[in-house]
């Protein structure tokens, strides 16, 4: 029976990887502070420990440093998470022969131009946050262990804050809303995330030779004010009690933020629907069922 280890248990793509998962294995499944095994990725001699004494066939990273404001000011704290942690999963990985499947961002990009980009793109974080995720990209890629990285922007769960859920608040609070209108991408939901992991690790069983760093989203493209405007429009439709009157389009440059963030978010998922069969639903499908869940509708 294969054995899995999973990091960052409740986190929003953690949580969703409880549940795909089951079906492959035994898990063991841990948090920054569980007493049991070490899953703290500030203690990575802990952590290295953990991997030996847990010994899994697959290591599923989900943990990450991802308040990506706040690690403009604690860039050693991002770094250790978000890189040298993941070093350290990869050298564990490497050593015993585990597949380490990981989790990256669109913001290793600099998000100029309006195409989407695909797995060869040149990279170019624009923050803290984007810098040390690349680099813990590239830390598993060097360690020369089987690994799956999967590059994925805008993750929504229906469990715990999010954007759509902040939306209905103001929504309900306020007449008039102003959004974002020029950072281009695709929510993705943390359950998709969890069922492709999950198929992919499956499918790698029998193919080991498609580890590799592969974009994943949800289809079709969004900003931010549409991201916005659907999930109002649809709790309006749902019956909702409303009292935005406008929801207003507004360039980046209206909010400023420590962190700097790409404004062209697209990434192409060819690569991965083609190798792993795969057909990824629009955006639009998984926001509806999250909100209906949210909803109650
Ligand atoms: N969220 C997004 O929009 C987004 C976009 C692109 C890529 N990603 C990537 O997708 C992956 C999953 O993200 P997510 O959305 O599920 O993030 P999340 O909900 O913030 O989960 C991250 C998890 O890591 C945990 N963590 C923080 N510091 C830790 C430490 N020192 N040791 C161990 N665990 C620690 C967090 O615990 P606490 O909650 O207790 O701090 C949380 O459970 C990450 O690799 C992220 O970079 C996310």
């Amino acid at each position: 029976m294969m054995k899995i280890l999973l990091l960052g248990k409740g986190g929003q793509v953690g949580w969703e990887l409880q549940r795909a998962l089951t079906p492959l294995g035994s898990i063991v499944a841990v948090d920054f502070d569980s007493t049991d095994c070490c899953g703290d990725f500030t203690n990575l001699e802990g952590l290295a420990a953990a991997v030996r004494a847990v010994a899994p066939d697959v290591i599923v990273n989900a943990a990450a440093h991802t308040a990506v404001d706040k690690a403009e000011s604690e860039p050693v704290l991002a770094r250790t998470i978000n890189a040298l942690a993941a070093g350290v999963l990869a050298r564990e990985a490497a050593r015993s022969g585990a597949l380490l499947v990981h989790y990256s961002t669109d913001y290793v990009f600099d998000g100029s131009g309006d195409v989407p980009r695909d797995e060869s793109a040149a990279t170019g974080p624009l923050s803290v946050y984007g810098a040390t995720k690349l680099e813990g990209e590239q830390l598993i890629q060097q360690s020369a262990c089987r690994h799956l990285i999967f590059r994925t922007s805008w993750v929504y769960a229906a469990r715990g804050g999010n954007f759509a859920k902040t939306m209905l608040k103001l929504a309900r609070e306020r007449e008039r809303l102003t959004i974002i209108d020029d950072q281009i991408g695709a929510p993705t939901g943390a359950d998709l995330l969890a069922d492709v992991t999950a198929h992919a690790i499956r499918t790698m069983q029998a193919r080991p030779d498609l580890c590799g760093l592969y974009h994943l989203v949800a289809g079709g493209e969004t900003s931010w004010h549409g991201y916005a405007k659907f999930v109002i429009d649809f709790a309006r439709r749902a019956g909702e009690a409303l009292a935005v009157k406008e929801v207003a389009p507004v360039s980046t440059t209206s909010f400023p933020t420590p962190a700097k963030r790409p404004l062209n978010s697209r990434l192409s998922t060819v690569k991965l629907q083609d190798t792993f069969k795969l057909t990824l639903p629009d955006w639009r499908v998984g926001v509806e069922r999250m909100l209906v869940e949210v909803l109650g509708k």
